[in-house]
């Protein structure tokens, strides 16, 4: 059902999309939109991702995006929230999106991320490497058994993006909602 107050959150590797398939999913199911990146930017005043990185390491990233995320799941409701692609990597948001959302992978295959990624590889900070495709190949391969949890699993390899909101409308659809 796509009726109702509960939220989806789109997961997914970098690339895959989540963002621009996450607003068009909002505005077609009359929700709100969030995305984590946005939000952790905003409580770091504005310092982008790569900046807090470098400045203060992962490690940092990782708790600030983990209490945005954690909050988000527990107090927005009829939403859309886009979550950053290595999120899921964090157990406690992991438990907390499969328990309290509908989660929806955007998988693509490797070839198509990294066509998407090649020439902005500066902005992923994750994919600051010697070998930045062999360094993602290894995150999707760490990544992937924890997307494969997800409520809907939407294989867009092909799909227009307008097609890839319709089809995750179908299949919402087709469940009962959480
Ligand atoms: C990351 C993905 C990024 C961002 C950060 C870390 C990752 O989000 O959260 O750079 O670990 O793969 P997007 O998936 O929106 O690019």
């Amino acid at each position: 059902m796509e009726s109702g107050t509960y939220s989806y959150t789109l997961i997914g590797m970098s690339g895959a999309g989540k963002s621009t398939i996450g607003k068009m999913l909002a505005k077609k199911t009359d929700r709100f939109f969030y995305d984590s990146d946005s939000e952790v930017v905003r409580a770091a005043g504005g310092m982008k991702i790569p900046v807090i990185f470098e400045k203060y390491g992962e490690k940092e990233f990782r708790r600030l995006e983990k209490e945005i995320l954690l909050d988000l799941i527990a107090k927005k409701s009829n939403s859309v929230i886009s979550t950053g692609g290595g999120a899921m990597m964090q157990t406690e948001i992991a438990e907390a999106d499969f328990a309290k959302t509908t989660s929806i992978w955007l998988k693509v295959s490797e070839s198509a991320l990294w066509e998407r990624q090649k020439h902005n590889v500066a902005a992923r900070p994750m994919l600051n490497a010697e070998n930045p495709r062999e360094r993602m190949q290894k995150l999707l391969a760490e990544r992937e058994p924890i997307f494969q949890k997800a409520d809907v699993i939407i294989e867009q390899d092909g799909l227009s993006m307008k097609e890839i909101v319709e089809l995750i409308r179908t299949k919402l659809n087709e469940r009962s909602p959480k």
